[in-house]
C-alpha cells in the first residue's frame, strides 16, 4: 500500500526506514530521496512512523 501517493513510498519502505533512522516523516521522505509535495500524507505517515519505532521497540530518539 501507498502511503505518499505523490512520492510512491510504499507503507513498507517507511516502516523500514523508520527503524533504522532518525527523524519525522518528512526527515525519512528524505532519506528515501523523496520530499514532500501536498502533504496530505504526512499526519498519516507519522502515524506509521510511530507505529514502526513501537512494533521494533526503537526509541523515538535515534541519534542522527
Ligand atoms: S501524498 Fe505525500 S506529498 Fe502528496
Amino acid at each position: 500500500m501507498y502511503i505518499c501517493i505523490c512520492n510512491a513510498i510504499k507503507e513498507a519502505d517507511l516502516r523500514e526506514v523508520a527503524r533504522c533512522c532518525a527523524g519525522n516523516a518528512e526527515d525519512l521522505y528524505r532519506k528515501l530521496g523523496r520530499e514532500p509535495m501536498c502533504y496530505q500524507c504526512i499526519d498519516e505517515a507519522e502515524r506509521v512512523v510511530e507505529d514502526a519505532r513501537a512494533a521494533a521497540n526503537v526509541p523515538a530518539t535515534l541519534p542522527h
